[in-house]
């Protein structure tokens, strides 16, 4: 029988993840199906799922951290992030993942080549976003990894459990007047309004990557400014959602897809 999968989120319409597990089914000859289901009451539709036969969910707002309660066994990453973006069934077994992080640091390491190792990176926001990234990017051991967020206190509580792993401090937007970095991650909602977070311009002074989390949404507000402050690559997350796709990809079914053609399919041009 042909194996199940599905994402739910509420909206889901917009989830490219059909497209994407579709596609890396075939090139892996899979047998598997992967719908989309419109989350309303999480745990029920969850279970009905998996009563239809599910073998895997991929998770997306608002349901993160209710997937992280549902599950029986949660990775260390889901732990750190207190959300899942992924769960596998394996009978009364519910096992939660995350891997946002870790397909965000593999986009920009290895499909962008831009290492974070001893460089100075800068992240714009404290959300859900941010702690997902957090731990992913302190092992990559950047010479000091930077939180800027409106209400300091968010930015503040990610510090703190980063520290141990890593160089990482705090700080509001106007605390970065005068700092410069190499690599600068907007991880905030901001573009998903259409919004610009208060960075100062002078941030990007010799940035060679600017990274807007979203994507799909073109040349964002953030990605113009730094794009108009002269960075050299900017880029949006359509590789880290294919890449994201391929660890859970790989966590269900065994097999590593090759991500090319599906980032190549789902790139919407940065003008
Ligand atoms: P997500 O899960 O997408 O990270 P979230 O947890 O709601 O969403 O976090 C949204 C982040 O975007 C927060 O860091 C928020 O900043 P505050 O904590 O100060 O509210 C940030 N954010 C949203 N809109 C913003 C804007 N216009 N300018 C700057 N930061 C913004």
């Amino acid at each position: 029988m042909t194996d199940q999968y599905a994402i739910i989120g509420n909206p889901v319409q917009q989830s490219k993840s059909p497209i994407i597990h579709l596609a890396f089914a075939q090139v892996t000859h899979q047998d598997l199906d992967y719908t989309k289901i419109e989350g309303h009451d999480f745990t029920a539709d969850v279970d009905a799922f998996r009563a239809r036969g599910g073998r895997g969910m991929n998770i997306t707002a608002p349901f993160k951290i209710d997937a992280f309660a549902y599950a029986t066994e949660r990775s260390e990453r889901a732990q750190l992030a207190g959300a899942a973006n992924a769960l596998k069934f394996d009978g009364d077994r519910v096992l939660a993942e995350n891997f946002d992080g870790i397909g965000l640091v593999r986009d920009v390491t290895h499909n962008l080549r831009c290492a974070l190792k001893g460089q100075r990176v800068l992240v714009l926001g404290a959300g859900g976003a941010t702690r997902g990234a957090l731990l992913p990017f302190l092992a990559e051991q950047p010479a000091e990894l930077v939180i800027a967020n409106r209400s300091l206190g968010k930015a503040q509580e990610l510090v703190a459990i980063g520290a141990a792993k890593g160089h990482v401090r705090a700080c509001t937007y106007a605390d970065l007047e005068g700092q410069t970095f190499d690599v600068v991650f907007n991880a905030t909602s901001a573009s998903l309004k259409t919004e610009l977070p208060p960075v100062p311009a002078s941030v990007f002074t010799g940035c060679t990557l600017a990274y807007e989390l979203a994507y799909g949404k073109g040349l964002t507000p953030f990605l113009r400014l730094a794009q108009n402050a002269g960075v050299k690559e900017v880029a949006d997350g359509v590789g880290m959602l294919a890449e994201q796709a391929a660890e859970a990809f790989e966590w269900w079914r065994g097999v590593r897809p090759d991500t090319r053609a599906v980032i190549e399919l789902l790139t919407v041009p940065l003008v």
